[in-house]
């Protein structure tokens, strides 16, 4: 595992400082997902970097069981708190995947895979690939280079640099993209805009 992808210090003092620090509405894309796993009839849905639950809420609302995994117990405490104590929710590194035995019809991961470098971003696309049942869907969102941020920040490698006082981020683009989701069941890529240019990365088992 890269060092840099587990930052629990760095999400607990963020949460704990900033608190619910993208408000209550859930983010574009976990409505966009949402409205595609009912669709799809999807039931069972996990999350990787489930924050404080705010797009967990859109998925539990329309009827699907959702569990989590969260690095942050500063996060996971805001979530019990505002979405009851029903949802699992497990602590730890999505690096550190399989968390439970479950097979998923659903996956949601938004804004998370780009903070890990490149040997935990393969081994997560691979986890969440692994833990979908056969048919199951999973949907990345992802940090587009078209961001204003690219390029900002020091520099760590190819399309990868430190901002946001300590946070590391890989920026994509449609060859990365390819690259990297192509062997897990790549359908279809959407740019959308979430408080930065993002990718939204649909892919089928
Ligand atoms: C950019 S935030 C997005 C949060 C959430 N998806 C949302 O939009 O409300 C990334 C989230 O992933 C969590 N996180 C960061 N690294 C993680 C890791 N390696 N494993 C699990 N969660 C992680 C952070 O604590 C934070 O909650």
């Amino acid at each position: 595992m890269d060092n840099e992808a587990e930052q629990p210090e760095f999400w607990d003092t963020a949460f704990n400082e900033k608190k619910e620090m993208w408000g209550f509405e859930p983010a574009k894309s976990a409505v966009i997902t949402r409205d595609f796993f009912v669709a799809q009839s999807i039931k069972n849905v996990l999350i990787p970097g489930i924050g404080y639950g705010r797009n967990a809420a859109v998925f539990v609302e329309a009827g699907m069981s959702v569990t989590g995994i969260e690095i942050s117990k500063a996060a996971i405490d805001m979530a019990k708190k505002h979405y009851g104590t029903d949802m699992t929710i497990y602590h730890g590194s999505a690096t550190d995947m399989p968390f439970d035995n479950s097979r998923y019809d659903g996956i949601f991961c938004h804004a998370l895979i780009h903070l890990l470098g490149e040997e935990d971003r393969k081994k997560l696309i691979r986890d969440c690939y692994d833990q979908l049942v056969d048919g199951g869907f999973m949907v990345f969102t992802i940090i587009s280079k078209e961001a204003s941020t690219y390029g900002q920040g020091k520099y760590i490698s190819k399309d990868r640099y430190e901002m946001f006082g300590g946070v590391t981020l890989f920026f994509y683009d449609r060859e990365s993209i390819a690259d990297e989701f192509g062997n897990a069941g790549l359908l279809e890529v959407i740019e959308i805009e979430e408080n930065y240019p993002f990718y939204l990365i649909k892919c089928k088992k």
